[in-house]
């Protein structure tokens, strides 16, 4: 397979010693309002105690009326840039993962896209829910696979507050606002070792947005009925989740040619503290080797991955070398996992 790209590399005049695909730089956004869980007792009935004991979220940033799904994606790719040192010139795809982008058209990639002042680039988005992240690395990753590109910057990015219904209390506590993002350039070392994805289509209202879409447009009665707020059956959806996440980390693990003990750092999609933690302990992965921040952020969906990535590098959780396991559930279903090598 390796010896077929590279024939197709050579072919099209493609550097053929690159054969990896690696995250050179990483970035983040998150909008500096704090709404704590203090703050979510004055508005629906709810305590901090029930939120910390069965989600781990202690507060989440919420943006302000004038900031969008954009200015948070722009804000960390610009970090992403400057982390892997590279120049939005240098760009040749955008993919902007989101189920809360600006607009249903034109894509939060093209926005991106030009902010940047990307040229050469061609931009679009993927939804893929909470696993949005892994359906991009995927697809950036094949891009530099296929020889069709050399730099893809992925972006995870959500206003999770503006689907939101601050009326209801088995939703309101989850969500935040805020983005990831990651450079992906062709690398002569191996970096991306397995990305595994899934969906299963049948259970799609356990987690969805009513309205808004061909399906239910916006109307008066649309409004009125609260339809363009995110519904979700909270405890069938955590029982999904751990199953499908532990399933993908298996294969992910297996098709990277690795063993679980040999995973030096666990980043799952920051969705409640006892999701990781059930998936942690499926996968007998000690407690110090898991990355958690859903304790300041909530669940941020799409961003929630590369968000986390971005502080485990900060906080110097990594070593070049070191092998990292992530993990996302989302709506549709979706979920995926992937194996790192940092
Ligand atoms: C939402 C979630 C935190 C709820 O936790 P849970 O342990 O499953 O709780 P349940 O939904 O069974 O509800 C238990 C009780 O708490 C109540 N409750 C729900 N939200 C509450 C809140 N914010 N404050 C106080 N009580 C609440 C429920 O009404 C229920 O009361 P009842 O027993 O009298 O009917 C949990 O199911 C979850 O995290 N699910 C996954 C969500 C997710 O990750 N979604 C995004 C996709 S990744």
């Amino acid at each position: 397979m390796l010896s077929l790209i590279i024939s197709l590399q050579k072919l099209k005049g493609v550097s053929v010693a690159l054969s990896y695909v690696k995250i050179a730089g990483t970035g983040l956004s998150t909008p500096p309002r704090i709404l704590s869980n203090a703050d979510l007792e004055k508005m629906v009935d709810t305590s901090d105690e029930w939120i910390r004991t069965r989600t781990g979220i202690v507060e989440r940033r919420i943006a302000d009326p004038e900031i969008s799904t954009s200015d948070m994606a722009y804000e960390a790719s610009l970090k992403a840039l400057e982390a892997a040192s590279v120049e939005p010139k240098d760009i040749d795809v955008i993919i902007v993962a989101t189920v809360t982008p600006d607009h249903l058209f034109p894509s939060t990639g093209c926005l991106v896209q030009s902010r940047l002042g990307a040229k050469k680039a061609f931009a679009f988005d993927i939804l893929a829910g909470c696993a949005g992240f892994l359906y991009a690395l995927k697809t950036g990753k094949a891009f530099i696979d296929s020889g069709d590109a050399e730099t893809v910057l992925i972006v995870g990015a959500e206003t999770l507050s503006r689907i939101t219904d601050f009326q209801d209390r088995t939703t309101c506590i989850l969500f935040g606002d805020g983005a990831g993002a990651v450079v992906l350039r062709r690398s002569e070392t191996p970096g991306i070792l397995s990305i595994c994805l899934g969906a299963n289509g049948d259970n799609w209202e356990l987690l969805y947005l009513p309205a808004g879409g061909s399906r239910i447009p916006a109307s008066e009665e649309s409004v009125k009925k609260r339809l363009h707020f995110i519904r979700m059956k909270g405890s069938e959806v955590f029982r999904e989740a751990v199953k499908a996440m532990e399933a993908s980390s298996i294969e992910a693990i297996k098709k990277a040619n690795i063993t679980p003990d040999k995973i030096d750092l666990f980043i799952s999609h920051q969705a409640n503290y006892r999701i990781m933690e059930a998936v942690r302990k499926r996968l007998n992965i000690p407690p110090e080797k898991v990355f958690m921040n859903v304790d300041r952020y909530g669940n941020t969906s799409s961003a929630s991955v590369p968000i986390a990535l971005d502080e485990a590098v900060k906080e110097g959780k990594l070593r070049q070398g070191n092998i990292i396991l992530f993990a996302a559930f989302g709506a549709g279903f979706t979920w995926g996992s992937a194996v790192v090598r940092w």
